[in-house]
């Protein structure tokens, strides 16, 4: 083994390499996607949790009514990263999403980094999603009389059995092939759609306009959280955070910010796109702009419904119709959430599997793990180990706050995008894109900046998490992606692409 030099570990992967990677017959995935697919993509694992549970929680704690503002903020927040996603995507429309943009400007060690954050936000992700799933499940058959035993369901399960399901089943769905796992999907956010859209119009005629006073409740502050729980800003700066008023209205959306993570899933599907370059940033913006007209809708109908203090903790929506006696609706929305999570977990995975299938490609991690199956053109052994894992986690570890975690990965591959595309912008000038985004380095910098502040507000527990999990990456890079990088053999064996 030679020494490890930064010039090799800062190594970039060019874009045209890329791009030829994946042409590679034995590495080809197939190209059936349109913008319309990757819409209902974006979609689909956008809408979840975030819409159906935080909302009521956090109108109910922190923002009051002004919940809606907070979910514009957060939004316009994910719009500037957006952006320069969808840059990225049109110039390099390679499975792998951030691994792949950073690899291209950063060099391999970077990426290394991006892509083992993204793992912890993916599989996370789908892990906690699935036991929200199960939540929603188990309530639903109640109210049908069928009352699941507490060993395999509800808060504290030893085995939480429908969550374990849930992820067999859509690990089946995703081997057997894109583009029954799209169509699959096409289902499920029809349903959640049609169910968010029924919130908002029947929701309408319960509204009444003194719960709208006040719009922002005055703000009081909340007693002073101490140790792990604490938000690192307050320890650094020694700032006490307050629920309500207008830091209250910036603080939700730092909690909100979970209900978009997703978006930048729709970035990993552009290799199986047919015209990446044109329909990856439409996916992206579109699915992004409609979740943000939703949710403003949603939660201004729910805080009309209900008093914002009085609003349900873990099922705001469909207590909302409760608490003005419509029960049937009610069992129609829990439905709808069903629906609406499944397609969360569904989409996370599907991230997953690609973030990894383009790390195995570039043997940072073991190659013969992402061969594409020749039978339903998806990588079905990756998949299957990767349904594994999340079945272990889901079924066995209860989640709670490490949805917390979900969000500082994300926001961190938001940051090194927004860089990346700056980067990029200087290193290779020449390359075609498609989509640029406006006012270069202006606006990446300002999302740099409005994610490290959102970052800033995650509990200190939450922070010393991330940067286990970034260390133990760390060891697992140059223990073995490190010596078995294709990019780094290529260029010790003078070919360089
Ligand atoms: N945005 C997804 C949700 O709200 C993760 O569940």
């Amino acid at each position: 083994m030679g020494r490890i030099t930064g010039v090799e570990i800062f190594r970039t992967k060019s874009v045209e390499q890329s791009i030829r990677d994946t042409e590679a017959p034995e590495h080809q995935l197939r190209k059936r996607l349109t913008a319309t697919d990757l819409t209902v993509f974006g979609i689909g694992v956008i809408v979840g949790t975030g819409i159906f549970v935080l909302t009521g929680q956090v109108a109910k704690e922190v923002a009051g009514p002004a919940v809606a503002v907070s979910f514009v903020v957060a939004g316009v927040v994910c719009g500037l990263a957006a952006l320069c996603y969808a840059e990225f995507a049109s110039t390099i429309p390679v499975a792998g999403s951030a691994y792949t943009f950073s690899f291209a400007t950063l060099g391999e060690f970077p990426a290394w980094v991006i892509g083992w954050d993204l793992t912890l936000e993916l599989a996370l992700a789908a892990a906690v999603v699935a036991v929200g799933w199960s939540g929603y499940f188990a309530s639903l058959l109640s109210s049908v009389g069928i009352h699941l035993p507490a060993s395999i369901a509800g808060d504290d399960p030893v085995v939480n059995v429908p969550a374990v399901l849930i992820v067999l089943i859509l690990t089946t769905v995703l081997v057997t092939g894109i583009k029954v796992s799209s169509r699959v999907n096409l289902v499920l956010v029809i349903t959640k759609i049609a169910v968010v859209l029924l919130v908002i119009v029947a929701g309408l005629f319960f509204v009444k306009a003194a719960n709208y006073t006040p719009f922002i409740p005055e703000a009081v502050s909340t007693a002073r959280v101490e140790g792990l729980k604490a938000p690192l800003i307050q320890v650094v700066f020694g700032v006490t955070p307050v629920a309500f008023g207008v830091l209250g209205v910036f603080s939700a959306a730092a909690i909100v910010f979970f209900a978009f993570i997703g978006f930048d899933i729709v970035a990993t599907a552009a290799e199986e796109t047919i015209e990446p370059q044109r329909d990856v940033p439409r996916g992206i913006l579109g699915s992004l702009a409609i979740c943000t007209a939703l949710y403003v809708a949603v939660s201004l109908v729910v805080v009309g419904m209900q008093r914002y203090d009085q609003l349900s903790t873990s099922a705001p929506l469909s207590d909302a119709f409760v608490s003005v006696g419509q029960n049937w609706l009610a069992t129609i929305i829990s439905i709808g959430a069903i629906a609406g999570l499944t397609t969360v977990v569904l989409v996370l995975l599907l991230g997953q599997t690609r973030v990894l299938f383009a790390m195995c490609r570039d043997g940072l991690l073991p190659r013969p793990m992402a061969k594409v199956d020749p039978r339903f053109g998806t990588p079905a052994r990756l998949t299957i180990t990767i349904g594994v894992v999340t079945m272990a986690l889901a079924g066995f570890v209860s989640f709670g706050e490490l949805a917390e975690l979900v969000n500082i990965g994300t926001l961190f591959a938001f940051v090194v995008v927004s860089i990346g595309v700056m980067v990029l912008r200087r290193t290779r000038p020449d390359l075609p894109r498609a989509f640029r985004a406006p006012l270069v380095p202006v606006l990446p910098i300002a999302s740099v900046l409005a994610c490290l502040y959102l970052m800033l507000n995650l509990p200190v527990q939450t922070w010393l998490r991330f940067v286990v999990w970034m260390i133990i990456g760390v060891v697992v890079y140059f223990t073995y992606g490190y010596r078995h990088s294709r990019t780094a053999a290529a260029a010790r064996a003078g070919s360089d692409g």
